[in-house]
């Protein structure tokens, strides 16, 4: 990769996700769920940054508003220069639950992304393989999702979130599937790839203890609990330490 040679194109590069007082609001029919309510956070460009909170209190809903799968109600969402109203291929997402196209092979689910972008699926073979490798699976590249075990089909979701080289990485819960051993050595290798790379990478838990475990973290977020309201609260600074409200 080029590394940019501007700050204007430093901003395109690795831009700087910007949360302004965001609320969403879901309703159906007379049911209203006020799942976010304004939410203000930046993430500089490089951040490793985790979302703790319970169950409920809209980590899932602020994945998807950041990712542009759905409408925020109010506030405003910038990554860089653009405003987020639709996906972008900047953005790379691990879901909570693993989503594979069954009718597609694993290295065709992993290749999918890069389709859908209208590059060149062969030029991103080798990554998708060496990925495949990384994640474990070398050998499962020509089988299909029903074929794996559920800790296989996230370590496939993870993969295919890497393969077209997203500068930001939004994770939903990833590792909730996988056994101890492997959600070790998942974290690990998230942690080498965040070292190496800088990706910006928004990792969302519920486990506090996955949250300090990302010890090289410069930002932590808690995500408090409350009725239908999430409150993006709390940062910390220290990158090795951990230290809780
Ligand atoms: N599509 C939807 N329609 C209506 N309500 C929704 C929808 N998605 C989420 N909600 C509601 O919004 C609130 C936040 O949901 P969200 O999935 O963001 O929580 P979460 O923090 O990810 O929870 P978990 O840790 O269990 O995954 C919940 O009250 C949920 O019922
Ligand atoms: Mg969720």
């Amino acid at each position: 990769m080029t590394p940019p040679s501007s700050p204007a194109q430093a901003e395109v590069h690795r831009p700087t996700i910007v949360l302004r007082d965001v609320s969403k609001v879901y309703r159906r029919g007379a049911q209203v769920t006020h799942a976010l309510d304004a939410v203000s956070l930046t993430i500089a460009a490089g951040e490793f940054v985790a979302i703790v909170g319970p169950s409920g209190c809209g980590k899932s809903t602020l994945l998807r508003l950041i990712s542009g799968l759905i409408p925020a109600s109010g506030g405003e969402i910038t990554i860089g220069a653009r405003r987020v109203t639709k996906p972008d291929g900047g953005v790379g997402i691990v879901f909570q639950a693993p989503i594979l196209l069954d009718w597609r092979t694993v290295i065709g689910n992993l290749l999918f992304p890069v389709e859908m972008q209208g590059k060149p699926v062969v030029a991103y073979l080798p990554t998708a393989r060496k990925l495949l490798a990384q994640v474990g699976l070398a050998d499962f590249a020509d089988r299909y999702p029903y074929e794996l075990s559920g800790g296989m089909r996230q370590r496939a979701a993870i993969a295919r979130a890497l393969v077209h080289d997203p500068v930001i990485l939004i994770m939903d819960e990833p590792f909730g599937a996988l056994d101890a051993l492997t959600r070790e050595q998942m974290r690990l290798d998230l942690e080498q790839l965040w070292l190496t790379t800088r990706k910006t990478v928004l990792f969302i838990t519920h486990s506090i203890d996955e949250a300090v475990a990302a010890r090289r973290s410069r930002r932590r977020h808690v995500a408090a609990p409350g009725p239908h309201r999430a409150h993006h609260r709390h940062s910390l600074a220290a990158p090795t330490r951990a230290r809780w409200p």
